[in-house]
C-alpha cells in the first residue's frame, strides 16, 4: 500500500509525527508487505522556528516533497497547493492520502485527492466551531464532506459528523493523536528549565534582562488568530489589559507568532509590551519547550486550538480568547479546564481572577491515551469502501 500524508503549518507537525512513527513500527514488524509512505510538506509555514525545528525535535523525517507554497492570501495558498499537489498525485499514484487538522493544506490536498479519485482520510475530523468566518472552519467542513474516512478525536466530533448526515461506516472514533505526541515528549520536557528556555528564546527586542519565574508564578500566552490580532480596536484593549492588569500581578511569558509581531508593530503597540519589565517576549518556541512552559503555567491565555487540548490533560486553567471553540471537550462544562472569554476585557478580567485562584485539575477524555496513531493506521489498513 502507498500512503501520502500531508503537512503544511505548525499545528500539523505534532499530529503527523506519531502517524509517521506508527508506519515505521508497522513496517519493522509486518509480515504482509510494507507500507510505502511519502510525506509532503506544502511549505505554508517555512521559517526554521515555525517548521524545521519541529521536524527535528519530533523526529519527523525530511519531507519527500516540499511544495514551497509559503505566505499568501488564502486563495493563493490553497490554489498554488492544489496545482502543485495534483502533479505529485499524478506521479505517485497513492492508494491513500492522509490529511490532518484544519489548515489550508488540509483543504487544498483533500480537494485535490478527491478530484483525482484517490481515497482520502482526515485525522482530527468532526471538529466544529460553528463559526463560518474562521478560515479553519471552512477547511474542516469541506475536508470532512469530501473524505472517505473520518477519524475523530472525541465523541462530540463523532456526533457532529452524524448530525451532518455522514454515514456511520465512514466515521471512526480513534482518540486524539496530539496526545500521542504529548505523552512521547512529556518526560523530556520535564527536564528543561524555565530559565534555559527563556535564555535561548528571548526576543532580541526585549528591553529587560529578565529573571526567570518559578513554576506556577507565571502566565503563558499565545495569540495569532486574525480575529484577535488584525484589528487595532481588538488588539489594543487586550494589550492594555496585559500591561495594566495582568503584568502588575504576575509575570507573562509570551512566545510571539509572526503574524502577531507584524500587527503589534504596525499598530505601534509593540514598544509598550517590549518595555514592560514583567512581560517576557519570546521567539516562537519548539514543541518540547512549549510543553514545559505549559506544565508550569499558573494560567494559559490562548486562541490556539491544540493548546486548549494540552491544557485539558495537563490541568492548566485555560482562558480561550475566542467566542467559540471547535474543541468543547476542553471546556469546564464538559470536564475540562477551559473557559471561553472572547475579546471582552471585562469577561477576561473576571475569568482571569477566577483562574488565578483555581487548582490544576487534570482530565483525560476517552481514548486520549497516547495510542491513537496506531488506531488511525489500523483503521486505514483494514478499511473497506
Ligand atoms: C495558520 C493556520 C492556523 C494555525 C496557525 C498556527 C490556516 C488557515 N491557518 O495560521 O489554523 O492555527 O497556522 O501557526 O491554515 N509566517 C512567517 N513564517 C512562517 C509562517 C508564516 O513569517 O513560517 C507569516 C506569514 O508570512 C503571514 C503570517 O505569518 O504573514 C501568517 O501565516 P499563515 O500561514 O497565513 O497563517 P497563520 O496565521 O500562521
Amino acid at each position: 500500500m502507498k500512503i501520502i500524508s500531508v503537512v503544511g503549518a505548525r499545528p500539523n507537525f505534532m499530529k503527523i509525527a506519531p502517524f509517521v512513527q506508527a508506519i515505521k513500527e508497522y513496517n519493522s514488524q509486518s509480515k504482509d508487505g510494507m507500507i510505502e509512505h511519502l510525506l509532503v510538506h506544502t511549505g505554508q509555514h517555512y521559517d526554521d522556528c515555525m517548521s524545521r525545528r519541529f521536524f527535528q525535535e519530533l523526529n519527523i523525517p525530511e519531507p519527500d516533497v516540499n511544495l514551497g507554497i509559503g505566505s499568501g492570501s488564502h486563495a493563493e495558498q490553497v490554489g498554488y497547493t492544489m496545482i502543485a499537489f495534483e502533479k505529485v498525485i499524478q506521479a505517485e499514484k497513492p492508494d491513500w492520502i492522509v490529511v490532518v487538522g484544519d489548515v489550508n493544506a488540509t483543504l487544498a490536498c483533500s480537494v485535490t485527492a478527491k478530484k483525482e479519485w484517490i481515497r482520502c482520510c482526515h485525522i482530527e475530523a468532526g471538529l466544529r466551531s460553528g463559526d463560518i468566518t474562521m478560515p479553519e472552519e471552512i477547511n474542516r467542513l469541506v475536508t470532512d464532506r469530501l473524505c472517505d474516512l473520518l477519524l475523530t478525536p472525541d465523541l462530540l466530533s463523532y456526533q457532529n459528523l452524524r448530525n451532518e448526515g455522514i454515514p456511520e461506516e465512514k466515521i471512526r472514533f480513534v482518540g486524539n493523536i496530539m496526545i500521542d505526541t504529548m505523552e512521547a515528549h512529556h518526560e523530556k520536557a520535564s527536564l528543561l528549565t524555565i530559565e534555559d528556555i527563556i535564555k535561548t528564546n528571548l526576543l532580541s527586542e526585549n528591553k529587560f534582562k529578565t529573571v526567570a519565574p518559578h513554576d506556577e508564578k507565571y502566565v503563558l500566552m499565545t495569540l495569532h488568530r486574525p480575529s484577535n490580532v488584525d484589528q487595532y480596536e481588538v488588539l489594543s484593549p487586550l494589550i492594555s489589559f496585559l500591561i495594566k492588569d495582568l503584568a502588575s500581578k504576575i509575570t507573562l511569558l509570551w512566545p510571539i507568532h509572526p503574524r502577531t509581531m507584524k500587527q503589534l508593530k504596525e499598530f505601534n503597540l509593540f514598544e509598550a509590551v517590549a518595555n514592560h519589565p514583567n512581560i517576557i517576549l519570546l521567539e516562537p518556541l519548539g514543541y518540547i519547550e512549549m510543553l514545559r512552559l505549559n506544565m508550569g503555567a499558573r494560567v494559559m491565555l490562548t486562541d490556539s486550538g491544540g493548546l486548549q487540548e494540552e491544557c485539558t490533560v495537563l490541568g492548566t486553567p485555560c482562558l480561550t480568547l475566542r467566542w467559540n471553540t471547535e474543541r468543547p471537550v476542553s471546556l469546564k462544562r464538559n470536564g475540562g479546564v477551559g473557559v471561553l472569554v472572547g475579546n471582552d476585557i471585562n469577561i477576561i478580567k473576571k475569568e482571569f481572577e477566577t483562574a488565578l485562584g483555581q487548582a490544576r485539575i487534570k482530565s483525560r477524555p476517552d481514548l486520549w491515551d497516547g495510542k491513537t496513531a496506531h488506531r488511525c493506521l489500523q483503521t486505514i489498513l483494514t478499511y473497506k469502501i
